[in-house]
């Protein structure tokens, strides 16, 4: 399924459309470079689960747990791995307990940085920029 946005607003919007997409997945791995447009989605995605906390790139975190009361799911997991050399990185810090709970949204940027931890797991979305206010937006279901 292949999307265009002209606006922010709009890829925001497109975050229902991802969580219907999930199925029975619960982990939506995102690709695409920086300022592609991945932490706007992820603020969509919040903002349907009824996250009130701003959800921002963690800077110095890889990872930033809020808790949620939707659906099936009570907790959205956000993980960042632009700054990851290694998938060990964010094992260590419990990522494999998220991506094994079905009840947590788990949320990656970056993630084909930590795709032999993903296998199969994940909606794949790629975002890539056609020109200054326009994204490409790609939805995937095996990867
Ligand atoms: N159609 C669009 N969708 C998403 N972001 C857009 C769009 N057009 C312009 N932008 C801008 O692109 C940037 C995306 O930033 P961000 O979401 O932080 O990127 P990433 O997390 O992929 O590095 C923001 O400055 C946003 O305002
Ligand atoms: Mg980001």
């Amino acid at each position: 399924m292949i999307y265009r946005t002209s606006s922010t607003r709009a890829t925001e919007k497109l975050a229902p459309k991802i969580l219907h997409g999930l199925g029975a997945k619960h982990v939506i791995a995102m690709d695409g470079n920086l300022g592609a447009g991945k932490t706007v989605l992820v603020k969509g995605i919040a903002r349907v689960l009824g996250v009130r906390e701003v959800v921002q790139s963690p800077t110095f975190i890889l990872m930033n747990v809020f808790p949620v009361h939707r659906e099936r799911f009570t907790q959205l997991v956000h993980v960042d791995c632009y700054r990851i050399t290694h998938p060990d990185e964010l094992v260590n810090i419990g990522l494999p307990d998220y991506l094994n709970d079905p009840s947590a949204l788990v949320v990656i940027e970056w993630a084909s940085r930590i795709r032999t931890l993903l296998r199969g797991k994940a909606l794949w979305v790629t975002i890539s920029v056609a020109d200054h206010d326009t994204r490409r937006i790609d939805f995937k279901g095996v990867l």
